[in-house]
């Protein structure tokens, strides 16, 4: 199968995201009222009392960890002044708080985990901009997370340029005829350019790269420290140096998922914002101490609070 059209261009409307990929079949009659649509892992449907607090939902960010994101919501709750931070009820799958227009919501662990996320905030988003297209463009989303560098030192932040697979190929799956779904992996580089706008003078060491989503913490990673080792010191180098030279800048495991679904929408406004741990090239175990790894990983939160800051100025306390 041919692969996709790139992502949205702004038809003459000026609004970019793709009616004709969204679920209009199911998520037309969720906003008519018709039937509800839940929310299930998150734990929240449509017809909750809470959707209506969150109509006003600027940005969604995500990110593995459920700690990170209630850190997060309070963070941008202070920020504010004080705003009441909205729980979800449902905390064993994906941690979710609500405040001052932003939507924090944690994915778990790889693509899997992070689909099923994405895809249920994409519904929610739909529903609480009642399907207005325009409504839905100036909604931004991230991923803030951890990475390994590749070639890159622990605590440099990469700002994904494009996700893609370990063959670094786009995200695909595999269709009902038995072809493949091609995604698009890009991420906007206005998006990046004005997150980097923002973070000037702020002294933190940002690059832009491409990231690598694997399906597996080890194999996939080329490690040699896991229960299955399935590479050697050659291959590992081999394959490391195969990336940097294709212009990868990082390893993780969802980005790839991330951009391909929003892309998919059209979205026209998202990010990755990843700390990297430690610099691949020189080993795979994540060595550093727990304070050392709290300060690469507040890198990241800083570039995106940073950029947050100037998307939607906090009423600051
Ligand atoms: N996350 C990953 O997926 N890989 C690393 O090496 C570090 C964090």
């Amino acid at each position: 199968m041919a692969r996709p059209p790139s992502p949205g261009l702004r038809d003459l409307t000026g609004v970019v995201v793709k009616t004709e990929n969204i679920n209009h079949a199911f998520l037309d009659g969720v906003i008519s009222g018709e039937h509800d649509d839940v929310y299930y892992h998150y734990g929240v449907s449509s017809s909750d009392a809470v959707m209506e607090q969150m109509r006003d939902v600027r940005a969604v960010i995500m990110a593995g960890s459920g700690e990170r994101m209630d850190e997060f919501a309070q963070r941008w709750s202070i920020l504010n002044g004080g705003t009441e931070i909205i729980r979800f009820p449902k905390e064993d799958r994906f941690v979710t708080r609500y405040t001052a227009g932003v939507l924090f919501a944690s994915h778990g662990m790889g693509m899997p985990s992070a689909s099923i996320a994405v895809q249920e905030a994409m519904r929610m988003v739909y529903f609480l901009k009642r399907g207005d297209l325009t409504a839905m463009d100036e909604v931004f989303w991230a991923r803030v997370g951890t990475s390994g560098g590749v070639g890159l030192p622990g605590g440099t932040v990469v700002l994904t340029s494009e996700g893609l697979m370990a063959d670094l190929k786009p995200y695909r799956l595999m269709r009902g005829d038995r072809g493949t779904y091609w995604f698009d992996g890009t991420y906007p580089a206005a998006t990046r350019a004005a997150i980097i706008a923002a973070n000037a003078g702020a002294g933190l060491s940002i690059v832009e790269g491409k990231t690598i989503a694997t399906n597996e913490f080890f194999i996939e990673q080329f490690r040699l420290d896991g229960a299955i080792c399935l590479e050697t010191p050659e291959t590992k180098r081999e394959l490391l140096d195969w990336l940097h030279d294709n212009g990868v800048a990082n390893i993780e495991m969802e980005g790839a998922l991330i951009a391909a679904y929003l892309n998919h929408w059209g979205f026209p406004s998202f990010a990755m914002i990843c700390a990297v741990l430690l610099n691949r090239l020189e080993g795979d175990q994540v060595t550093s101490t727990h304070d050392q790894l709290h300060r690469f990983s507040e890198n990241s939160g800083d570039v995106l609070f940073n950029y947050l800051r100037v998307l939607a100025p906090p009423r600051e306390a």
